[in-house]
């Protein structure tokens, strides 16, 4: 075969495209993580601690070992080490991750042991039954904003950021608002459960994962076995749903305990309550937000300060103080990240971490600041729009925010708007509409990826990445066809296998940028090498590319993607029902690749905002320590019937710096989301909702 000669670019990206993979997905074809069948497979089963704090006294696994099937119990006696003393791709691990190391219980759920058997079934059964017998301790898992323990945190750009008099700012200021908003402890709630499958294989450990960049937990987990890095395999081709949670846990690290003792497959997954305590969550916040403004809404001075929870044993910050870094200015301009240990899992990045919690208690001030001023909320933005970054002081690439509030308004009908809360109606029902700012952080990471010239004509692309459920596969798919100059369908993308080589996680709006600069490199340097009409070797041509480099030379400068959220609500005051009745989402997030799947991923996002304002809340008994109702009957998210009518769209936004221009748009599509609903239902009703959700009870 010879190399193509179609010279003309097809340009497939910004044209919508169904998932390459949606006909697997759908049809069964694809096969997940805890699906994948192997010979011999033996099947894990978590037992989690049923006390919050303490000491495991006795296992009593003799009785166990007896049942149906059973092949072992592991647990602190008998579990091969695992070392926690290092540094990887994401900073030290979380210890909890490392599993039957010793006796002590920090929170309610801790895995105490792993009961293993020839099914699924009977392990379970034995898990059931094996009786452990704890030593208990005095335990604290109550989050208040007045904890007298409450520290500010340590490190880079979660601690504190100050500049300027806050309090003769404040004392000189015109108008001032001043309150405290809280946000609940919420869980990512995949739809697939993490799920393991590890097996040793000529001397290599290859794992079957569900997670969110497969270089990554291979990198984890060869430092916690003490295992030579190119050792271990990770492959996690198919994802359902990670937002943050999806990266190394206990899982992983008992299947690989259990394989290598059993010497053979061994699957561990997760229920769907042993992820309530196993996968991370959300911290719950407490928010102070302060504002100082001269009369016609300039600002003066502004506070905001967070206070989340972490764990007894590994510190993770909720970093929602961090917003106003980004999107307001003052003289006098203060954030401080703060929390408290408790005996609790340890939280982690859920989906807009720090921006959701802290865009709703800040675009929920600036709503108030609005009201007080007598201005329309989008003027009030308008009027605080920053010249440069508020903290870092560096020039925007791009910042496109009030082009995002200029078409938002004229799509949703925004000019009529009467801002007086309280006076439309419909039938029993007050009617309101709000709005709230959105943005994220657009990064990019370095990242490796092949491509081979087929001797077919097809080509295919191997990289590391993650599609969680993005779409992130079909983008890369329309990304390489354009480099290369082919239709998309001569391009087999290939990804979720650390044989792959480095690339960046399934995180931080970072994925597909930094994969599609990887991909996008190694393409031109593929067509460089092919001549038209030149033969292919039977093996194909194969060039890899590196984009650390690349990345590295990136001038300094504050990226991000922006948006506008706008809600319309209906409140029933009798029976304290909330209904949206329609959401419009505009953004400006740089180049959009797919439009059909950025649709459904900013959608979502959008969706999850609706949830968090109105129903999500994870509820810690403080007697026992531990969740009431840690599953889907007992953790309400929104659903079909809660989202009548929602569309997000994009304006034009190019950051003139950026070789991919793209910006990412995994988690601008939550931020402000919860902010538009509240500020919305504050228009039909005149109260202010301060702490999510909005339940029925706290209504009126
Ligand atoms: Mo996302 S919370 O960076 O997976």
């Amino acid at each position: 075969m010879t190399t193509p000669t179609t010279t003309k670019p097809l340009h497939a990206v910004g044209t919508a495209h169904t998932r390459v993979e949606g006909r697997d997905k759908v049809t069964g074809a694809a096969r997940y993580a805890g699906e994948i069948p192997f010979d011999e497979l033996a099947y894990g089963w978590l037992v989690l601690s049923t006390v919050t704090r303490g000491r495991i006294r006795s296992i009593e696994d003799a009785a166990v070992l007896a049942m149906p099937g059973v092949l072992t119990v592991l647990h602190h006696h008998n579990a091969p080490p695992v070392h926690t003393d290092y540094v990887g791709l994401m900073g030290p691990p979380d210890p909890t991750c490392a599993v039957f190391q010793h006796d002590r219980v920090p929170f309610m759920g801790w895995p105490v042991a792993l009961v293993v058997a020839e099914t699924s079934e009977q392990a379970r059964e034995a898990a059931e039954t094996l009786v452990v017998e704890y030593e208990t301790e005095p335990h604290d898992v109550a989050f208040t904003a007045d904890r007298p323990d409450a520290y500010a945190v340590d490190g880079h750009m979660q601690a504190v950021t100050a500049k300027g008099d806050l309090e003769a700012g404040l004392a000189a200021s015109a108008v001032v608002v001043d309150e405290e908003y809280t946000t609940p402890e919420e869980h990512h709630n995949s739809m697939e459960p993490h799920a393991a499958t590890a097996r040793w294989e000529g001397g290599r450990l290859d794992v079957i994962d569900s997670n969110q960049g497969v270089t990554w937990v291979a990198g984890e987990l060869a430092n916690l076995f003490s295992l030579d890095p190119a050792s271990v395999r990770v492959r996690s081709e198919h994802v359902g749903g990670g937002f943050g949670s999806k990266g190394v846990r206990a899982h992983q690290v008992a299947a690989v305990m259990a394989a290598t003792i059993l010497q053979r497959p061994v699957r561990v997954v997760m229920t769907r309550r042993q992820v309530f305590t196993l996968a991370g969550y959300r911290s719950p916040t407490a928010q102070r937000v302060r504002l100082g403004a001269h009369p016609d809404g300039r600002l003066r001075a502004l506070e905001h300060r967070s206070l989340s929870m972490t764990s007894s044993v590994h510190e993770f910050v909720e970093p929602s103080a961090g917003v106003p870094r980004t999107m307001y200015d003052a003289e006098a301009h203060h954030t401080a990240n703060r929390a408290v240990r408790l005996d609790v899992p340890t939280p982690t990045w859920m989906r807009a971490p720090g921006e959701a919690p802290g865009s709703f208690a800040l675009e929920s001030a600036l709503d108030e600041l609005a009201e007080k001023c007598g201005l329309d909320p989008i003027e009030l933005r308008a009027r605080n729009e920053p010249a440069r970054g508020p903290v870092s002081g560096l020039p925007f690439s791009n910042r496109n925010l009030l082009g995002c509030f200029d078409e938002g308004a004229r799509r949703f009908g925004w000019a009529d708007r009467d801002p007086r809360p309280g006076l439309r109606s419909d039938g029993r029902w007050l009617l309101g509409t709000g709005t709230a700012a959105a943005s994220f952080p657009a990064g990019a990471a370095p990242s490796t990826a092949g491509i081979t010239a087929e001797a077919d004509g097809t080509f295919t692309v191997r990289i590391s990445a993650a599609d969680i459920g993005t779409g992130a596969r079909t983008a890369l798919t329309l990304l390489a066809a354009d480099g290369l100059e082919v239709a998309p369908d001569r391009v087999r993308v290939r990804i979720g296998d650390s044989e792959f080589g480095p690339a960046m996680i399934a995180g931080g709006s970072m994925g597909t940028r930094s994969w599609a600069w990887a991909v996008t490199t190694a393409a031109a340097e593929l067509r460089e090498r092919l001549v038209p009409g030149g033969d292919i070797p039977p093996q194909g041509i194969t060039v890899r590319s590196d984009t650390t480099a690349a990345v590295g030379a990136l001038a300094k400068m504050e990226r991000h993607s922006f948006g506008a959220q706008f809600a319309e609500v209906a409140v029933d005051v009798a029976t304290g029902e909330v209904r949206v009745r329609r959401m419009l989402g505009i953004f400006a997030a740089g180049r959009i690749v797919n439009p059909l799947t950025a649709r459904n991923q900013l959608v979502g996002g959008m969706i999850w905002g609706i949830s968090m304002a109105l129903h999500e809340e994870a509820v810690r008994d403080e007697v026992s320590g531990g969740h009431y109702g840690a599953d889907l009957a007992g953790y309400h998210i929104a659903t079909h019937a809660d989202v009548p009518d929602i569309e997000a769209d994009w304006i034009e936004d190019h950051d003139p710096h950026d070789p991919t221009n793209i910006k990412g748009i995994g988690e601008v599509g939550i931020v402000g989301a919860a902010a538009a609903v509240t500020n919305a239902v504050w228009h039909a009703t005149g109260v202010r909702h301060r702490s999510l959700p909005i339940r029925p009870d706290r209504v009126l």
